[in-house]
């Protein structure tokens, strides 16, 4: 099996991209990270791919002269270097048309809650205070909505009643690292099937574990 050539986009931290880059150098995913680009000459992501070796691009949106001419010099950087899938980590823009065509079904986003529940910015603080009991993180394909395109993955993750935002995102990025790695290696393995806006995964099977929560008490 040739080895997928991975272009990630990210806008700060860099947890899930640290998550992704650990679960090639562990050998758990068969890719490459060919390119880092962000909108953040700040962002902690650069130092990650320093580390790791990974070329990175600072590409500002202000520097271009429209949104669509900004996700066109993003396509044409990441096809250079032969990019396959575009990952986006924690990168905090709507996508612009040319990438997704450039890129159709080719481009992964990580968001921290059970979609279509609480899209767009602060998953995490949404559903805490609507106090639901159970929420999550999900990866999907990108379309041009707003964290509206087909589902691969989610995790479930309980929301406890003296939760904060920042103890419920601290307990759904542990699972963010699970399910991104694991979206990116069902996709390196060509088991991803999309019909219409359904994903089916080739070999998978359910082992049986509904979460509950609060758990049931008799
Ligand atoms: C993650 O929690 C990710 O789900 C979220 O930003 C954080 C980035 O953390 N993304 C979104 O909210 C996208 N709408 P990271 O930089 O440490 O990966």
């Amino acid at each position: 099996m040739e080895t997928l050539k991975i272009g990630v986009l990210a806008s700060g931290r860099g947890s899930n991209f640290q998550a992704i880059i650990d679960s090639i150098e562990t050998g758990y995913v068969r890719a490459q990270i060919n390119l880092l680009i962000t909108d953040n000459p700040d962002a902690y992501s650069l130092e990650r791919a320093k580390k790791h070796g990974i070329e990175s691009l600072v590409m500002l949106p202000k520097n271009y002269s429209s949104r669509d001419d900004y996700f066109r010099e993003i396509s044409s950087e990441l096809k250079k270097r032969g990019v396959e899938l575009v990952v986006l980590a924690g990168f905090m823009r709507i996508v612009g048309r040319p990438l997704l065509e450039a890129y159709p079904n080719r481009v992964m986003n990580i968001h921290p809650a059970l979609l279509p529940s609480f899209p767009g910015l602060h998953g995490q603080k949404q559903a805490n205070d609507y106090g639901v009991k159970i929420s999550g993180c999900t990866v999907h394909f990108v379309d041009e909505g707003m964290d509206t395109g087909p589902v691969i993955i989610q995790a479930a993750v309980p929301v406890l009643d003296d939760d904060t935002e920042e103890t419920l995102s601290e307990r759904i990025l542990g699972f963010e690292h699970k399910i991104f790695p694991e979206a990116v290696k069902l996709f390196s393995e060509g088991r991803i099937e999309l019909r219409g806006r359904k994903v089916r995964i080739s070999g998978s099977a359910f082992d049986g574990s509904p979460l509950i929560n609060p758990p049931l008490s008799g």
